[in-house]
């Protein structure tokens, strides 16, 4: 494999947050610059692998070198990732996605009313990393099928509990714990500390460093519990 480990591997990556229209120049968003999901997408390029990036909003430019596939909002990145599945063999989900929409997308550009108050109602949105588990399901209860699934879970609090909790109901392989409250971590830095949980605890804890860095190691991580440094 040399200095090319990933060749042969076909990756997807999501990266950005997802917009949430509520009329044609309204949306709800979230912090995310993208440049987490970025790194991973290059660094998995820049080891042999052929990269789809699934990309919903970003701050910069998407690297160059790989696939991209737009998605602006959960819905439609549910439906990039979900029709890749059956030709990806590892997925890493670094994207912000929206838990909820506005109920209702306005066809035009929403009025002023009379009223000083205006009350949006939201729906949950499907949670993809929950509906790639439960596709890696089916069929049979015991059997794993598919891709090796890596999650990310952006937290303030309770961290380790909530990246475990997640993991689980989610159903992944591993996930990347990213307590958003610490200095140079987490949206919008160039930077990251990140702890990777597997079913069995912490698999290892990253200090702060360069995002490229930390991807770097998730791919050393994912290749060793993936079991693909075995001899070729
Ligand atoms: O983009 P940057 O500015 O570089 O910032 C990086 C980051 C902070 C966005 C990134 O490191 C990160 O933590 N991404 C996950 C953010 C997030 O949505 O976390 P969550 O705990 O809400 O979701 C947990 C996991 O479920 C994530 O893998 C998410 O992609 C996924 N999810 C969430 C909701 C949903 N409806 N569908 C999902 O698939």
């Amino acid at each position: 494999a040399g200095s090319r480990p990933l060749a042969g591997k076909r990756v997807l990556v999501t990266a950005g947050g997802t917009m949430e229209r509520l009329d044609p120049v309204r949306y709800i968003t979230n912090d995310s610059s993208g440049k987490m999901g970025f790194a991973i997408a290059e660094a998995a390029r820049d080891q042999g692998a052929d990269v789809t990036l699934v990309c919903a909003r970003t701050d910069g430019p998407p690297p160059a070198g790989l696939r991209l596939v737009k998605a602006e909002s959960a819905e439609e990145m549910l439906e990039a990732v979900m029709v890749r599945l059956p030709e990806t063999d590892a997925v890493v989900k670094a994207a912000a996605v929206a838990d909820y929409r506005p109920a209702v997308r306005h066809e035009s550009k929403m009025k002023k009313g009379a009223s000083e108050r205006l009350t949006l109602e939201l729906v949950r949105n499907p949670d993809i990393l929950q509906a790639i588990g439960e596709w890696r399901r089916q069929g049979s209860a015991a059997a794993v099928r598919g891709p090796f699934v890596v999650g990310f879970a952006a937290e303030t609090n309770d961290v380790e509990r909530n990246a475990v909790e997640k993991l689980s109901r989610k159903g992944c392989d591993l996930i990347v714990a990213n307590d958003v409250s610490q200095e140079g971590a987490g949206f919008g830095t160039d930077t990251n500390a990140v702890q990777v949980y597997g079913a069995e605890g912490l698999v290892e804890a990253l200090p702060l460093q360069s995002k490229r860095a930390v991807a770097e190691r998730l791919w050393a991580i994912v290749r060793e519990r993936a079991g693909w440094n075995g001899p070729q």
